[in-house]
């Protein structure tokens, strides 16, 4: 008997070949690609509802605070890229500040040392929150639907509970494990009965949900005012941190222009500093420009050597320049990322042999663990880039009770000791050390490369300093080597960060022959799990489609669309 098929079957075949192709998502319309489906979601929600890219984004934002609380956050900060629908870029850095009540020195002991790994740990650690005011900045220039709409799909996540994954419910699990110092708030993962929340469960955040009300209400000053911001100058002062109501009332995001490089025709919209991921990603496209990548097979012994010694200079090249732009007006941002500056980098690299790694000589010769980014794209062709984090996975690992939000370490991406930079990658150089209201370096890099003035790629990741070459490597796969966003983004991926002096490589995706080779031209190899957690779209202008992926890595993680 020949197999027949109802409408049904044949109307959902339809819609599976049309809308996912096993790791890709389509959309006619705008898209979402975020670490949790819920969140990407109600971003994908608002946009239906007329709502645009910002608006999109700062619902998924809010939505990722209740539904991926390791680096989804109102306690820490980040950054958005803005490319409008009429070609020009804008960025918004919401990135974390130290308080009034900061020092250079204030991690060292009497001998200098770092005392107590107090960088990271502890609320001495802890920059002062900037997500909610940067949301509310980008919501109060280019938003279009009312501010509360936006936030009351998060109250409501937080109110009436989410279903309880395996990857939330394993990290709440790890998390018991943690310092008897962290509190992490006592009762955050469990239900009424005493226990962690079970996978398959509702999991409410009721303490969360009153915060959430509260920002929903009051917009920015709902946190950075009454009794939020009362609640957490009380925390910090009773549990031995140094945030006060002073610090919350004075901070301000800030919008800036972005950072912008070409390559082979495209254009590169990123972060500018106090993040360093633009400048580096730029250098880096620069240099393989100079090197025509495009040319040297990908994965091969001459690529990885390339890239490695591409990644090299521009982390040598963040070491000794790139800080708050606040503090340091004199960075030399043009020269970083001109041509011209590749053109001498790339005369230094030799393709026979590895360059050395010197912390005693930061241009010369050469001239955490948890974040989440997420993509977002609209009918009227706006896209948004946006990587925000509390440093660490869980930040602190601290929290009130009574705000059932956790807060981030993000002091600890100041360079600790100044002065002092080691073989292992500790930087002790002037731009990134501490003082009061200065924001410390990151390597986010929320990224737009756009083709023709319409977006072509919106793409960034987690990883600590990981981040820039994740960023980097799957730009040039998508445009050197033409590879479609998901494959792109599962490709092996390489780490070099100047210092210390190795490459980290994914661990069975590099063959041992390419290794052995790079080992002979002084290469050292560390092998690695994962690189990147990248989430990201392409638009397809001949055929006026997106299509989305989120990396395989991310548990909870998905593109939405319509
Ligand atoms: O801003 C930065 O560069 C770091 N605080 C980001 C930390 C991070 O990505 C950890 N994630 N996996």
């Amino acid at each position: 008997m020949k197999p027949t098929f109802t409408t049904l079957q044949i109307a959902f075949l339809f819609l599976f070949i049309s809308f996912k192709s096993f790791s890709q998502t389509y959309a006619e319309n705008g898209m979402v690609v975020s670490d949790h489906v819920i969140a990407s979601q109600v971003g994908v929600d608002i946009l239906k509802k007329g709502g645009n890219a910002i608006d999109a984004a700062v619902a998924t934002a809010f939505a990722l605070e209740v539904t991926h609380p390791e680096a989804g956050n109102i306690g820490g900060g980040g950054f958005i890229v803005f490319m409008k629908s009429d070609g020009n870029v804008t960025t918004f850095d919401f990135r974390e500040k130290a308080p009034l009540a900061a020092s250079p020195t204030m991690f060292l002991d009497e001998n200098g040392k770092i005392k107590d790994n107090s960088n990271h740990q502890g609320l001495l650690a802890v920059g002062v929150p900037g997500t909610v005011a940067g949301l509310y900045q980008a919501h109060q220039k280019y938003g279009k639907l009312p501010w509360a709409d936006l936030v009351k799909p998060a109250v409501e996540l937080a109110k009436k509970g989410f279903t309880m994954s395996w990857g939330l419910y394993n990290a709440a699990v790890r998390m018991t494990d943690r310092d008897p110092s962290e509190d992490i708030m006592q009762n955050y993962f469990k239900g009424k009965d005493g226990k962690i929340v079970k996978p398959g469960e509702t999991w409410k955040q009721p303490a969360l949900a009153k915060t959430l009300k509260e920002i929903q209400k009051h917009g920015r000053n709902g946190f950075y005012k009454g009794w939020v911001a009362q609640e957490i100058e009380d925390y910090m002062k009773a549990n031995g941190g140094i945030i006060t109501k002073a610090d919350l009332e004075k901070y301000e995001a800030v919008e800036r222009e972005p950072v912008k490089g070409t390559f082979n025709g495209y254009e590169i919209y990123s972060m500018p500093p106090p993040s360093s991921g633009g400048v580096a990603l730029i250098e880096m496209m620069n240099l393989m420009e100079q090197a025509n990548i495009a040319k040297v097979e990908f994965n091969s012994t001459a690529y990885v050597h390339l890239v490695a010694e591409a990644m090299r200079r521009a982390f040598a090249d963040r070491a000794e320049h790139l800080g708050d732009p606040d503090f340091n007006p004199d960075m030399p941002l043009d020269r970083l990322l001109s041509k011209e500056f590749a053109k001498k980098r790339f005369e230094t690299l030799d393709m026979t042999k590895a360059s050395i790694s010197d912390p005693a000589q930061f241009g010369h010769p050469y001239g955490g663990d948890n974040t989440t980014h997420f993509s977002v794209v609209d009918k009227d062709g706006n896209a948004i880039s946006m990587t925000y984090t509390l440093e660490n996975s869980y930040g602190v690992k601290m929290g009130s009770d009574k705000l059932g939000f956790i807060f981030n370490n993000e002091m600890g991406d100041f360079n600790p000791v100044p002065g002092e930079t080691t073989a292992t990658g500790q930087i002790g150089s002037n731009p990134n050390l501490v003082a009061p209201e200065k924001r410390m370096l990151s390597s986010m890099t929320p990224t737009i490369v756009a083709k023709d003035g319409k977006p072509y790629l919106v793409i960034g990741s987690p990883g600590g300093r990981t981040i820039i070459n994740t960023v980097f490597q799957t730009v040039l796969n998508v445009l050197a080597y033409d590879m479609r966003v998901d494959r792109a983004i599962e490709a092996m991926k390489i780490h070099h960060q100047w210092l210390p002096d190795r490459i980290l490589y994914e661990r069975n995706l590099l063959s041992p022959d390419t290794r052995e080779a790079l080992e002979k031209m002084g290469h050292t190899l560390t092998p690695t799990t994962n690189l990147g957690v990248l989430m990201g779209i392409t638009y397809d202008a001949s055929k006026k489609l997106y299509t989305g992926a989120a990396d395989s890595s991310s548990e909870d993680g998905g593109a939405r669309g319509y």
